[in-house]
């Protein structure tokens, strides 16, 4: 399992990035579509062994913008393979759903996940863009070891999941981490303070968070993936973490 606390990224400069200490690549099937994964092992393979690639099935692409759920099992199954082949590997580290589609039974969904995990073709089960309730009801069928949501300064709506994900030892990988918040009276009195950019602060303050959280900021970027990096070690206090708790503004 990926460990919380240490950022990752989509590769900006891939070989600056595992120089740098990321151990965690997120990506997508439909991130390209089918381009991202490709870029990951024509530039990575042969893999570090610690690096832990997750990767997502479950959308289509049928055009530019669009992206429509598919979560029928033969499509999960098709998916996976694809990514398998792209990526260069014999096991996903981590699978994730990549939102449940309301034409399909999730249960039925899953269970197409369950059978790639017991043919040894995904190590873990991860989803996103998921409910409790629909969490609830996945882990009736398998163990889930990751949610994959929105969530940042600004937006709160998985609050309680990262309390769940806390609880029971998930990991929750908040998607859209960075915020442009130069404007937010806070970040920017905290990020002065820290000698550091209304960025990193945000990124500083969802490591704060939780334990369970791990960043998934991309950039396409060295410099910013050096700054989103090096936010690691920016400290906040309890105080400064709580001012942040319910301020948009
Ligand atoms: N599960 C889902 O439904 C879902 C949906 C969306 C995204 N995601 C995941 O979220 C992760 C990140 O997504 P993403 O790459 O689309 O976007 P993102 O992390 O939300 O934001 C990337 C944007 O922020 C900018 N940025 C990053 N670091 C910066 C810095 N230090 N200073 C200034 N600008 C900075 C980037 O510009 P530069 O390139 O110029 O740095 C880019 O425009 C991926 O792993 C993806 O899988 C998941």
């Amino acid at each position: 399992m990926p460990s919380p606390g240490r950022l990752c990224t989509r590769p900006a400069d891939p070989c600056r990035a595992i120089e740098l200490g990321v151990d965690f690549i997120d990506t997508a099937d439909s991130y390209g579509p089918h381009v991202s994964e490709e870029l990951i092992s024509e530039t990575l393979y042969p893999y570090p062994d610690d690096l832990v690639i997750a990767t997502k099935g479950g959308l289509e692409r049928p055009g530019p913008g669009q992206w429509p759920a598919n979560g029928r099992p033969e499509h999960l199954i098709e998916a996976c393979e694809g990514s398998l082949r792209r990526l260069k590997l014999d096991q996903i580290p981590l699978y994730q759903f990549h939102r449940p589609d309301p034409a399909v039974p999730l249960e039925d969904s899953i269970s197409a996940l369950v059978t790639l995990k017991e043919q040894g073709k995904i190590r873990h089960i991860g989803l996103s863009n998921v409910t409790e309730d629909q969490l609830r009801r996945a882990q009736q069928l398998a163990p889930i070891v990751s949610i994959q949501n929105r969530y940042n300064v600004e937006d709160r709506q998985s609050e309680s999941l990262i309390d769940l994900c806390e609880q029971e030892q998930m990991v929750f990988l908040p998607w859209a981490p960075i915020q442009n918040l130069g404007r937010n009276r806070i970040v920017q009195e905290i990020a002065q303070r820290y000698g550091a950019t209304p960025r990193q602060v945000v990124l500083a303050w969802l490591l704060a968070r939780s334990p369970s959280i791990l960043p998934i900021p991309g950039t396409g970027s060295v410099s910013h993936l050096d700054d989103n990096v090096a936010a690691v070690a920016i400290k906040l206090t309890p105080a400064d973490v709580a001012s942040l708790i319910g301020n948009a503004g």
